[in-house]
């Protein structure tokens, strides 16, 4: 069965919990958490402290998504926030390493995320520390956008390194996923899609849910 993480950016920020639990009774498998600073990418969302009031709410697995330059700076917060997953950007860390051994010294599970133009190949070394890929098929920084066509080769390589070295990492994908191509991505080998758009803007955000779900 596919897993789901509906990304919390087009939800109705006036009524998060109401839309939780939309997606909770759909069967969501975590929450996707966007933060942007605006500076790593061209928008504004939350930070630790709407996280911390989330995580109050609900029991569902946290995928904390950091857009934001220098992640290093606010790992800690997002920690006590309650994050189960934290993934930061290679483009926002000049220290990929240290980053990612300081997110794991706090017992959690750590992602590395790409965009759309960053080879693979800048992961080479770091493969086998992390414990998710995230592979970003929009430019980052709003929900809505269309999927880069050209990331399903991008998608299928990671799936194909993944596999011949027998590492335990969750390839997930993120930006433009909708009902509509879901099953073909899911076909190139990936474990989670995020879904913003398809799953808030739909006429039955549960229903929805449990359509991917169902994928
Ligand atoms: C975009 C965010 C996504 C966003 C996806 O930068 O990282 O998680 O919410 O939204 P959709 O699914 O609408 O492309
Ligand atoms: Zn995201």
């Amino acid at each position: 069965m596919a897993k789901i993480a509906p990304s919390l950016l087009s939800a109705d920020f006036a009524d998060l919990k109401g839309e939780i639990r939309k997606v909770e009774s759909g069967g969501a498998d975590y929450l996707h958490l966007d933060v942007m600073d605006g500076i790593f990418v061209p928008n504004i969302t939350f930070g630790a402290p709407v996280i911390k009031k989330i995580r109050e709410v609900t029991e569902l697995p946290f995928d904390v998504h950091l857009m934001i330059d220098r992640p290093e700076r606010f790992i800690k917060d997002f920690v006590e926030a309650g994050a189960d997953i934290i993934t930061v950007h290679q483009e926002a860390t000049i220290h990929l390493h240290r980053t990612i051994q300081e997110i794991k010294s706090y017992g959690i599970m750590a992602g590395v995320s790409l965009n759309p133009t960053t080879p693979l190949e800048t992961l080479e070394y770091i493969l086998e520390d992390i414990d998710l890929i995230l592979i970003m098929t929009v430019n980052p920084g709003f929900g809505g956008q269309s999927f880069i066509n050209q990331m399903d080769r991008k998608i299928k390589k990671i799936r194909k390194i993944i596999d011949q070295r027998n590492l335990d990492i969750i390839l997930e994908v993120d930006g433009g996923v909708k009902l509509s191509n879901a099953k073909a991505i899911l076909d190139w080998g990936v474990d989670l899609l995020v879904v913003g758009s398809d799953i808030f803007n739909a006429e039955n955000i549960e229903q929805r849910v449990k359509e991917f779900k169902r994928l």
